[in-house]
């Protein structure tokens, strides 16, 4: 286990995380990524962050017991987790990756005595704050210090539309969300792409006077539909729309997670770009809303191949093949950005070992994840020795042998764990400052790189 090294810069970042993300008990730690051997063997990653999130809350709103199998066992969902406890709901843990949610009910939540705190997660803090608008009681949603940086206009705004009260700081975390309005329903054109909106949005219908209809500029992740579906709600829902009417009642079902597309993501990039690399990846989530990724490599020339896809409780799954292949450069289609969001900050280091250039644009909303990630990519590839320029909405990226060096995460998983598969390819070590956050959506993350070939240490 890594020591507990604070950098002075982080320092006070850190401090109101440490404070704010009660649940966690996160670990700080730096880690050191070189050239392992060829990627080989079956990887089977965590399950799907976004379809957990939303297992625990719509459970919980439901008639009846749950049992959630393949849970995603991150400290973003076991903070979302928490929060529904904290709001009176019974949920058991019979086995790691499970939980058993006993529902209680649209209208059977209580109000917590504290403040309910969504650790790093923005899928949790925005689906929460549009589920909370229709309650009776007040409820404060507080995040850890890179969450507490995060837009939130984008769903206050609309929920105050629906006749919700939030105050924020300035559209900034904590939500205080005041219990007692009366909601109603209406129809939102979503300015962005973002399902965390439009669940928000579906979510606070449930509770509202007549119809509620988002409408987005791009389709996003479906899943709140098909949940909603699931569990039993009638609602209508095709790409880039949804619609439903308030006042019915969710049934418990049992829930297969499928493995997280986004996290398989680290390996299929890693097992193209490693020479001799072959890996399977089996039953991973592949909704088309988040499979870009697939599509993105493939025009680069890479090698991958799907075997047993089936449905799998209303969602398509799959194995995923990955066989090594050079890449080469492309100009990214700006249509596929929105079905590959999550995917961009590995997106970046393919294209960085690619031949040629590599154009990435229309991905304006990396800007305001766990990190702004053209920003942490852009750096820490440039000290690993990319050109690379950043653009407002993307990054112009000219691939070639990558350096060794120092770069930091930014306390964002995803550009952590990214780094981490630079590093099989780099001409010297890779140190990627400040990991923990890669818990919360992968742990175990570095064991499972290690088992398949990666040479991954934790460093002092
Ligand atoms: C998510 C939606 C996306 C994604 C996030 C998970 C979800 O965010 O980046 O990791 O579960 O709905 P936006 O809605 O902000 O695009």
């Amino acid at each position: 286990m890594c020591s507990a090294r604070i950098r002075w810069r982080y320092r006070e970042r850190r401090a109101a995380r440490d404070s704010a993300c009660s649940v966690s008990g996160i670990d700080r730690c730096d880690w050191s990524s070189q050239p392992g051997q060829p990627l080989l063997g079956s990887v089977r990653v965590p399950g799907d962050k976004s379809i957990s999130h939303r297992a625990l809350m719509l459970a919980a709103l439901a008639q009846g017991d749950s049992h959630v199998r393949g849970f995603l066992e991150g400290e973003d969902t076991r903070a979302t987790a928490a929060v529904l406890s904290q709001l009176g709901v019974r949920i058991d843990t019979p086995g790691q990756n499970e939980r058993v949610i006993h529902g209680v009910g649209l209208h059977g939540l209580r109000g917590a005595t504290q403040a309910l705190g969504c650790g790093n997660a923005g899928t949790g803090m925005r689906l929460l704050a549009g589920l909370l608008a229709g309650q009776t009681f007040d409820s404060t949603l507080i995040g850890d210090a890179s969450l507490s940086t995060r837009p939130m206009r984008r769903v206050i705004d609309p929920l105050t539309r629906m006749g919700a009260h939030i105050d924020s700081r300035d559209g900034l975390p904590p939500l205080h969300v005041r219990g007692g309005q009366a909601l109603h329903g209406m129809c939102h054109v979503t300015p962005m792409a973002s399902a965390q909106v439009k669940s928000a949005l579906l979510l606070a219908g449930l509770y509202a006077d007549g119809n509620t209809e988002v409408v987005e500029p791009h389709p996003t992740r479906d899943y709140t539909e098909r949940m909603l579906a699931a569990f039993g709600w009638p609602i209508r829902f095709a790409p880039g729309s949804a619609s439903l009417a308030g006042g019915n009642t969710l049934h418990a079902v049992d829930v297969d997670v499928p493995a997280d597309f986004s996290s398989a993501a680290f390996f299929i990039v890693a097992a193209s770009i490693v020479p001799g690399s072959e890996l399977h990846l089996p039953i991973v989530g592949l909704n088309p809303r988040r499979t870009g990724l697939l599509e993105a490599l493939r025009l680069m020339g890479a090698d991958i191949s799907i075997e047993n896809a089936r449905n799998n409780g209303g969602e398509p799954t799959g194995d995923v093949i990955v066989r090594y292949a050079p890449l080469r450069g492309i100009e990214l289609p700006p249509a596929l950005v929105p079905d590959m969001i999550d995917e961009l900050p590995i997106l970046f280091v393919a294209a960085s070992v690619a031949e040629g250039r590599t154009i990435i644009s229309g991905a304006a909303e990396l800007r305001v994840k766990e990190s702004d990630r053209i920003a942490s990519m852009a750096a820490g590839l440039r000290v690993l020795g990319i050109a690379i320029e950043e653009t407002p909405d993307g990054a112009i990226i000219d691939g070639r042998p990558l350096g060794g060096g120092s770069v930091t995460s930014h306390l964002d998983h995803r550009v952590a764990m990214s780094f981490a598969v630079a590093g099989l390819v780099a001409q010297a070590p890779v140190r990627i400052n400040d990991c923990a956050t890669v818990a919360t959506s992968f742990p175990g993350f570095r064991d499972i790189a290690n088992g398949c070939g990666f040479d991954l240490r934790e460093v002092d």
